[in-house]
């Protein structure tokens, strides 16, 4: 097998994500032979720095050992049961262990196998949660620029433009409060009045809001206070309405905490959790809730109350496996204190891009660093040159329009960071106009 020979047979029967199937014309569809803790190699020995870390799910690198052999091991007891009606030890010890790392109430675990799946489970559970209570509540309330997957459900709540003009006579009803603006904690305050001026106004009929604490991934990595979490949970409270924190991409480590509402010391009503769940191995999310949202769903099989969810891999045996190890893993090499170390390191060799004519901003939470890059037209397709230059230099950047990000494994040197920081600095330089 070589390049050349798959990309051929897989423009013949593959349709990609995410993707104008046409661009393949121009653009070289990369076929990945193997994968090595942060680089992928191509079937003719090139390798690339994975700085997105196929997007956002490896936290420990590819092929990671010890996520192996636990894999491996499951895999010689029980692949896979049925999880209605039967359970195992994996998806036990993952619930039991999920309980106690993420913030307090939140005590039960319901599984799905993707991001955009929980979501659905998370928006039905809080709308079938009042309704149980004998309150009607069709609204869901979402920020501004915000992203929470491609489903229906996850779509409504999203506010892409593109999508949600395309889709539309398909969404449920949502509308949208202001992100705070910035990061300040100001800003944070504003959005949070614009909010509460909207549950004045409409509380009766708003079942949840729904957010990404601290970062907006796929609309362009913008980051807010902490403080607008607070305010949001005050609020929530005052007007009963459920919180639904989607720690999608920011769970597992990515802002600095094990998940982004520690930073606000606060619980949501919902968590969702998915991508680095698994390390990046396999599909699995999970929507943790209350001991209280529980017992509304929690009475005799005549009463109707139950909650009418399942997907045929739910709670995968292997999956859980890799989440255990993944955890394991958190355990016993502390991760986020290490991590410490190399965000500060990327946080440093961002100044430089600063100096550039083309640069906005720079941001960073966390793992996550972002630049972003101004003066261009959205047809000039800024961000796709910084991914060509990327790849003829070994690094996958896979940029945000014109927002250039770093999300890579934790296993990252600052060597490779030096790699992969210094060639988006490059393609950088490179667009600067004359
Ligand atoms: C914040 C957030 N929520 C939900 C999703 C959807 O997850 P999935 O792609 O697994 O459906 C994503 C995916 O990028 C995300 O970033």
């Amino acid at each position: 097998m070589n390049n050349e020979a798959l990309k051929i047979r897989d423009l013949e029967v593959v349709w990609h994500p995410c993707t104008q199937m046409k661009d393949h014309e121009v653009f070289p569809l990369i076929p990945i032979k193997k994968a090595q803790g942060v680089y992928l190699e191509d079937f003719e020995g090139n390798r690339y720095i994975d700085a997105v870390s196929s997007w956002w799910v490896n936290l420990f690198g590819h092929a990671n050992p010890y996520i192996n052999q636990k894999i491996k091991e499951q895999l010689e007891s029980l692949e896979h049961v049925i999880l209605a009606g039967f359970t195992h030890e994996g998806v036990v010890r993952l619930s039991e262990r999920l309980v106690a790392l993420t913030p307090k109430y939140l005590d039960k675990c319901f599984y799905a196998d993707n991001g955009s799946s929980a979501i659905e489970v998370a928006l039905k559970m809080s709308y079938h949660a009042h309704l149980n209570d004998g309150k009607r509540k069709e609204l869901f309330v979402s920020l501004t620029n915000s992203y929470h997957g491609e489903t229906i459900g996850a779509l409504s709540v999203g506010d892409v433009q593109l999508y949600k003009e395309t889709y539309e006579p398909l969404l449920i009803r949502s509308i949208q409060t202001p992100v705070p603006k910035d990061a300040t904690k100001e800003a944070a305050l504003e959005a949070a009045l614009v909010f509460e001026e909207l549950c004045a106004q409409k509380a009766q009929e708003i079942s949840a809001i729904i957010l990404e604490p601290l970062v907006q991934g796929a609309g362009g990595m913008h980051m807010y206070h902490a403080e607008f979490l607070v305010q949001v949970r005050s609020i929530c409270d005052r007007y009963a309405i459920h919180m639904i924190a989607d720690e999608v991409m920011v769970g597992f480590g990515r802002t600095g905490k094990l998940f982004g509402c520690e930073h606000a010391k606060i619980s949501p009503d919902f968590m969702v959790l998915s991508k680095g769940l698994t390390g990046g191995y396999l599909p699995l999310s999970v929507v943790l809730t209350s001991n209280a949202i529980y017992d509304k769903f929690y009475c005799d099989y005549s009463e109707y109350k139950a909650f009418l969810h399942s997907h045929s891999y739910t709670g995968n045996a292997l999956a859980c496996a890799a989440a255990n190890a993944t955890l394991d893993i958190f355990e016993n090499e502390s991760i986020i204190e290490k991590n410490l170390l190399k965000a500060a390191y990327m946080e440093q060799k961002l100044e430089k891009f600063k100096t550039l004519p083309n640069v906005k901003e720079v941001r960073r939470c966390g793992m996550i660093c972002a630049v972003e890059l101004s003066g261009y037209m959205p047809s000039e397709r800024i961000g796709m040159q910084v991914y060509l230059y990327g790849l003829k230099h070994g690094v996958l950047l896979r940029p945000l329009g014109h927002v250039v990000y770093f999300m890579p494994p934790y296993i990252i040197t600052h060597e490779e960071i030096d790699v992969m920081m210094d060639t988006a600095f490059d393609a950088i330089v490179s667009l600067v106009r004359a």
